[in-house]
């Protein structure tokens, strides 16, 4: 057990933690309950071969080839031997069986536990009848990418999200011609309302990208063998043809609750949990982007689908799964790197639920806070090439207090003057 752990927070009984999914939310719980003294058997359970890992520079850094493989691992495999965590590669749950309070693995191995924490995250979003296309969740998909970007010259990417504007602005930095093809008006329209999606497009359009807006691909063509299908362009519903060299379809991602489901738990979207990310069964929790968990402040449930969530969260269900009150309030975060802009948004805005858009700074020259207002009350924010100021953000949302969209619009008015009302 970790030496340094004075009053371990199981004294006396020699419990058994079962953990399924070993990504980030996986491995940081694991390190939580270790950190709180949990002195029992913890079981991490992943069906990738890999050590857990970070997803961000997937689409990012790694696959720009300026970070090494091994930064992002979340620990080295080192570090679960020295925190004695039982970790399991390559190794698929296949089922819970909350009678007997086992989790039965594909190898039919069985594993017994007094709590579960289910973190098995989402998985893309597949583009129905295509063969041939990439998708990207998992290092080995990055590493098929990266080979695309150091080889082709022509990648159309399907879905202006996260994924298909990241590896947009990847590919064009690799020197690709770049075609981006979005259903909607707006690339990342839906989490970011019209004004500041906008400026997404007008990013991808001033470096180059080819960005199809409002399109609806009505198939796509493929070549290659029957073994190693390759897709080589789109027909779109208007009967416009792209050729590409290759494509990547980032369309959206699905919260990995088959296990859950399966086992009779509360699945809404996502697994649904209290705050304290325990589940419809109190001896199983659930954490990072497969958790739809009750937010105290945002009065409703949320799934985040972004790193910050799947770091944190994981302590809270710790805490609660060792038997401490515990509750998750953090306000959703999450950040992005594409070109010369950065960008952190901290806060929650559901469809339609914002009625003004007030800017601080230059949007000309992407340099500004964004602010999301409902009935005057400020929901998100977004900084864009202006760091240092999210805590500030967070308290002005956390305030809800109504604000002067004169006074926020003024980088003179200090925002934690206007979050103290
Ligand atoms: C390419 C990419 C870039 C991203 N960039 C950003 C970013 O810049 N900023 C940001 O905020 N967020 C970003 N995200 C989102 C962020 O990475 C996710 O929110 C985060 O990975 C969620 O962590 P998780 O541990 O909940 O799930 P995951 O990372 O999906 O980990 C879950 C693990 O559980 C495993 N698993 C599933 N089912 C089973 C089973 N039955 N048995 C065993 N194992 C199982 C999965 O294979 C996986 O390894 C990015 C995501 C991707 C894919
Ligand atoms: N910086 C970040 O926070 C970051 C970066 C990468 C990935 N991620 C996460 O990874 C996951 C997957 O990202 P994503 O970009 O695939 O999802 P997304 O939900 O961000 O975007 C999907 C996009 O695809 C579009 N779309 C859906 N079906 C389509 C179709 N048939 N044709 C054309 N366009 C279509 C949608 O309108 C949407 O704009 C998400 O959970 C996301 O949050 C986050």
């Amino acid at each position: 057990m970790p030496a340094n752990k004075a009053v371990p927070a199981n004294k006396g009984a020699t419990k058994a933690f079962v953990i399924v999914g070993a990504g980030l939310a996986g491995a940081k719980a694991a390190e939580a309950l270790r950190d709180l003294g949990f002195d029992g058997t913890i079981s991490l359970i992943g069906d990738e071969g890999h050590l857990p890992y970070e997803r961000p520079p997937l689409s990012k850094d790694y696959l720009a080839g300026k970070a090494s493989r091994d930064s992002v691992f979340v620990h080295d495999q080192d570090w679960y031997q020295r925190q004695e965590i039982d970790l399991r590669l390559g190794s698929p749950a296949a089922t819970i069986d909350r009678a007997a309070r086992q989790v039965r693995l594909d190898d039919g191995g069985r594993l017994p536990y007094d709590k579960l924490l289910i973190a098995t995250g989402s998985s893309p979003r597949q583009l129905p009848g295509a063969s041939g296309v990439h998708y990207l969740r998992t290092i080995d998909d990055s590493d098929r990418l990266k080979e695309v970007l150091a080889t082709r010259s022509h990648l159309a990417v399907i879905g202006g999200g996260w994924i298909g504007l990241e590896v947009a602005a990847a590919a064009r930095q690799a020197g690709l011609e770049v075609t981006v093809l979005e259903t909607l008006d707006l690339p990342l329209l839906r989490v970011l309302g019209r004004e500041m999606a906008q400026v997404f497009a007008d990013v991808h359009r001033s470096n180059g990208v080819s960005l199809r807006l409002g399109v609806r691909i009505e198939e796509v063509l493929s070549g290659g063998s029957t073994a190693k299908p390759q897709a080589t362009g789109v027909r779109l519903a208007d009967g416009t043809r792209i050729d590409a060299d290759a494509i990547l379809a980032g369309i959206g991602a699905v919260p990995r609750t088959g296990l859950a489901s399966d086992a009779g738990l509360d699945v809404s979207d996502g697994i649904v949990t209290t705050a304290a990310l325990r589940t419809s069964d109190p001896d199983i929790f659930a954490a990072g982007d497969v958790a739809s968990a009750f937010h105290p402040l945002l009065g409703e449930h949320v799934r985040v689908e972004h790193w910050a969530n799947a770091l944190k969260q994981p302590a809270v269900a710790a805490a609660a799964m060792i038997g401490q009150e515990a509750s998750y309030e953090d306000l959703p975060y999450f950040y992005t790197d594409q070109y010369d802009l950065g960008m952190e948004y901290v806060g929650h805005v559901s469809g339609g639920g914002y009625d003004q858009v007030v800017v601080r700074g230059d949007l000309e020259a992407r340099q500004f806070i964004a602010f999301w207002l409902k009935e005057g009350r400020v929901k998100a924010g977004m900084n864009v090439n202006v760091w240092d100021v999210t805590d500030s953000v967070k308290a002005l949302i956390r305030s809800g207090h109504p604000v002067d969209a004169a006074a926020l619009a003024d980088p003179g008015t200090a925002l934690d003057d206007l979050a103290a009302g």
